[in-house]
């Protein structure tokens, strides 16, 4: 028997999880949707394509930061280390560290195998003597890295504020496992979006050409596409909200109107006004940032802003792990 190869797109092979969570999802109260989900083939493309929006500063904030800071933190994380970085994406950003570090190893880790295999490739062409090492996997669950960089000491590289789309808390877990995984002597550098005016925030999500929304609204056609659902495109449309108690930009799928449609033939409704809740970016204040990093195990060592204190970058050192008493 021929086994069916499982493909972005292909109907009725989704992955289990996926039909899971969006079943799930749309049955609970308020309706939220993981944002791992948004990372097809189409979201990946359309993800990268926010990052040059005029109104998405902090791609190219975090960048003019790391092309400042990256020699620094050569000095400071010295030689003969592994790059192992959390959700590597279009790795567009890597070659600023690559090149200031000169690492022995480079681990991309990410959950759109298709594109980590493509960016992995682009990389090697630009760093012919790399040991590049490509990790398919969600990096929100533990990690054994490959047995070729065991014996040597790791920088984790978690750029892009990815650490805001987790609650506070469950960043705290994310952080104290990444300290696992990475092992003793480890070093973090990451990026955190800071808190701001709610125009400049809200405007990063919700940008004048749509491209956000079209993001947001792709998840939906995911579902109808992978889950063989009906849901009425365009029946919704995308919100970017300022939630200042909690200090995040929340996404949101709302209803326009009454709609009825179904899930792998589970029946489904929404009043006009609901919301899917799809995102959450949190934005912390340097206070904040700092308090975060050392709750999951990681001691700042150096802080790196742009003038207008937008964005900021962290290195920081894994506390030792204390034996028990
Ligand atoms: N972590 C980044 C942020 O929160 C990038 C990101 C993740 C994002 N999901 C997003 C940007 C959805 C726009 C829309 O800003």
């Amino acid at each position: 028997m021929l086994k069916p190869e499982i493909e972005d797109g292909d109907q009725g092979l989704a992955d289990p999880q996926f039909r899971a969570d969006v079943l799930a999802g749309f049955a609970q109260a308020p309706r939220a949707i993981p944002a791992r989900w948004f990372y097809d083939r189409r979201g990946s493309e359309l993800f990268e394509a926010i990052t040059d929006l005029p109104e998405y500063y902090p791609t190219r904030t975090e960048r003019a930061i790391l092309e400042q800071a990256c020699p620094e933190v050569a000095t400071l994380a010295g030689r003969g280390r592994a790059v192992v970085e959390f959700g590597s994406g279009s790795s567009a950003k890597t070659p600023i560290l690559l090149r200031a570090v000169a690492p022995d190893a480079y681990v991309p880790i990410d959950i759109s195998g298709e594109f980590l295999r493509e960016s992995s490739r682009a990389l090697s062409a630009q760093f012919p003597e790399l040991l590049i090492l490509p990790f398919e996997a969600d990096f929100m669950h533990p990690i054994t890295l490959p047995r070729a960089i065991a014996a040597v000491p790791k920088l984790g590289f978690f750029p892009g504020s990815t650490i805001g789309n987790l609650t506070p808390l469950m960043a705290v877990d994310l952080l104290r496992a990444m300290r696992a995984s990475l092992g003793q002597g480890a070093m973090l550098l990451i990026g955190m979006d800071r808190i701001k005016d709610e125009a400049t925030l809200v405007q990063a999500y919700d940008d004048a050409q749509g491209v956000t929304a079209a993001f947001n609204l792709n998840l939906l056609a995911r579902i109808n596409r992978e889950l063989d659902a009906t849901i009425p495109l365009d029946a919704f449309r995308h919100r970017a909200i300022w939630n200042d108690d909690r200090a995040r930009i929340e996404m949101h799928l709302e209803a326009l109107h009454d709609i009825a449609f179904t899930i792998d033939g589970r029946a489904f409704t929404m009043a006009g006004g609901e919301t899917v809740h799809t995102e959450n970016s949190h934005k912390y204040g340097p206070r904040d940032a700092r308090i975060l990093l050392r709750s999951g195990g990681w001691t700042p060592v150096a802080e790196w802003t742009d003038p207008d204190g937008l964005f900021a970058l962290y290195l920081a050192e894994a506390q030792p792990v204390r034996p028990a008493p």
